[in-house]
């Protein structure tokens, strides 16, 4: 077993999408990642039950004594992140829809921000957000299940992105911000329906604070991935 990993989970294939800007953040540390498809997804399940699989993955996680643990999904990270940290005495770091970044974009217009149905519920985005009429906050019940079924052949979702996306198109949208991970695979996509508006996404936002919280120790170095398969 490779000691000294950082460890990463998610529902599925969207933690990858942080799994490959920490690599290149950090070519020399190891990563194991956790592909949690047997409960996917996560956007429609009771709090309760995604806090309970993230005790759960964390002590699949804590048993390979990885060195911290990168919560790659929106949706985890707003409903146990604070809950698991009263838990484990191990850094967790989370991913938060990227509001900020895309409030600083100049101009008139509202920020669309996409995300999950549980994490759309969640206190954790309320008090990110507040009540702003600034901010459209748009849950999709299907999207994340949607890029995870297709992600080897995007192209086939095209239609169905535009349907998910047809009641925003005249709010004057004037920046996205992903509040999930899955939707990173369509970040193109959204930017090319609302005309080429900044699309943000939380990936340097995390890689930052996993470097500048992890420490380097010579027998990490490799850059190798394990991946686990839930
Ligand atoms: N990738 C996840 C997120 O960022 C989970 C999506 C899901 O499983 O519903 O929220």
């Amino acid at each position: 077993m490779i000691k000294n990993e950082i460890g990463l989970f998610d529902s599925g294939v969207g933690g990858l999408k942080i799994l490959e800007g920490l690599r290149k953040t950090m070519p020399h540390e190891n990563f194991v990642y956790a592909f949690d498809r047997s409960f996917a997804p996560y956007g429609t399940k009771s709090e309760k039950a995604i806090i309970k699989r993230a005790r759960t993955i964390t002590e699949i996680l804590l048993e390979r004594k990885v060195k911290a643990i990168v919560i790659a999904c929106n949706t985890a990270t707003a409903v146990a992140i604070e809950h698991l940290r009263a838990s484990y005495d191990i850094d967790f770091i989370g991913v938060e829809p990227p509001v900020a970044p895309a409030l600083k974009v100049n101009g008139n217009g509202k920020i669309l921000l996409l995300c999950t149905n549980l994490t759309a519920r969640s206190h954790r985005l309320a008090r990110l957000c507040c009540v702003r009429d600034d901010i459209i906050i748009a849950p999709q019940k299907d999207l994340a299940t949607l890029v995870e079924d297709n992600f080897l052949n995007l192209y086939a979702i095209n239609e169905q992105i535009e349907k998910i996306l047809a009641p925003y198109k005249d709010e004057k949208i004037k920046a996205v911000a992903l509040g999930c991970t899955h939707y990173y695979y369509i970040k193109d996509k959204i930017a090319k329906f609302f005309n080429g508006v900044p699309v943000f996404t939380a990936t340097d936002g995390v890689c930052n604070r996993v470097k500048s919280l992890v420490r380097h120790s010579a027998s990490s170095d490799g850059g190798f991935v394990k991946y686990l398969y839930l």
